[in-house]
């Protein structure tokens, strides 16, 4: 793996292997005998707010063995204008990797190819690979394997998260199900394993993982009336769940009330904090792969 840049961009192969991975990470955290980031450097360059993933990529960076230096867009040129290739040319001769959080996924793709750099994206409007690739390793860990099982992703189906989940949805062959009003649910490509339903019943009936993310992504702010009216009947609720007693999980931050119910949240916690934690050992994986 030279990027991850999607999970569109991965073969089953190479997401298999980072799963594999994580799991040896995670087992031997605090022992690694090996630090294949002994020496390197890292940036981290994000132009929207994170919790996890920058923690969690810090963390590991260090844990790995590197250095990181973490700019925001008020530290860098970049909030001034600098385009990304001149920064990308820039940070290729001085640092030893890249990771990025911004809205474009084309301004990760251009630094990757101007920066020469192993370049991880940390969540575009397009896609958000680092957490799908946690959440897969964290159903293989809670329901043993992937094969045979059906995801039903409920809210905004165009979101980054849902489109990361229709790629691995695609490669992996397991069974997707989107529950979202007809404004929210994608174009599939021809043959995908994806049932797109504005019939929520339909779409978690039998599932095996409902599972959710904010109703108003980072940068969709103006829209939050819009989008609370339109995504309301999409909440992940204790009605919902009569018949059927799935993992639930969501990729945090989480909106009580919105997305997802207070108590259902709550008795759902021990999975969602571990699904968490698991972007460390997910990331941990992912660059050391990138070696
Ligand atoms: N789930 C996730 O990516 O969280 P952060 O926005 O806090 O990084
Ligand atoms: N879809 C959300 C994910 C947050 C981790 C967003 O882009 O804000």
């Amino acid at each position: 793996m030279k990027n991850l840049l999607s999970i569109e961009s991965l073969s089953a192969g190479e997401i298999t292997e980072a799963l594999d991975l994580a799991a040896v990470m995670k087992a031997g955290r605090g022992n690694h005998a090996e630090k294949p980031l002994r020496g390197q450097s890292w940036a981290l360059i994000f132009s929207k707010s994170s919790t996890r993933t920058r923690v969690s990529f810090e963390v590991g960076i260090r844990e790995l063995g590197g250095e990181v230096i973490f700019l925001s867009n008020a530290d860098s040129q970049l909030g001034r204008g600098e385009p990304i290739k001149d920064t990308a040319r820039v940070l290729g001769r001085l640092v030893h990797g890249a990771v990025i959080r911004t809205y474009a996924q084309s301004d990760v793709e251009e630094f990757a190819q101007f920066s020469r750099l192993p370049t991880i994206n940390a969540l575009t409007d397009q896609e958000h690979p680092c957490q799908i690739i946690a959440d897969l390793f964290t159903i293989r860990e809670k329901l043993g394997s992937l094969e045979g099982k059906t995801i039903c992703f409920l809210g905004d189906g165009l979101c980054n998260v849902a489109r990361s989940w229709i790629w691995a949805a695609i490669r992996l062959g397991f069974q997707l199900r989107i529950a979202a009003p007809p404004a929210y649910q994608p174009a599939l490509p021809p043959g995908a394993p994806i049932l797109c339903t504005d019939d929520i019943h339909a779409a978690v009936a039998g599932a095996d993982v409902l599972y959710t993310d904010v109703w108003v992504s980072m940068g969709k702010e103006d829209e939050t009336a819009y989008r609370t009216a339109q995504l309301g009947p999409y909440q992940i609720h204790r009605g919902l769940l009569r018949e059927t007693a799935p993992l639930i999980m969501h990729c945090l931050p989480a909106y009580r009330g919105k997305e997802i119910s207070e108590d259902i949240f709550e008795e759902n916690a021990a999975t969602i904090f571990d699904q968490a934690e698991n972007r460390l050992h997910a990331q941990k994986a992912i660059l050391t792969l990138l070696q």
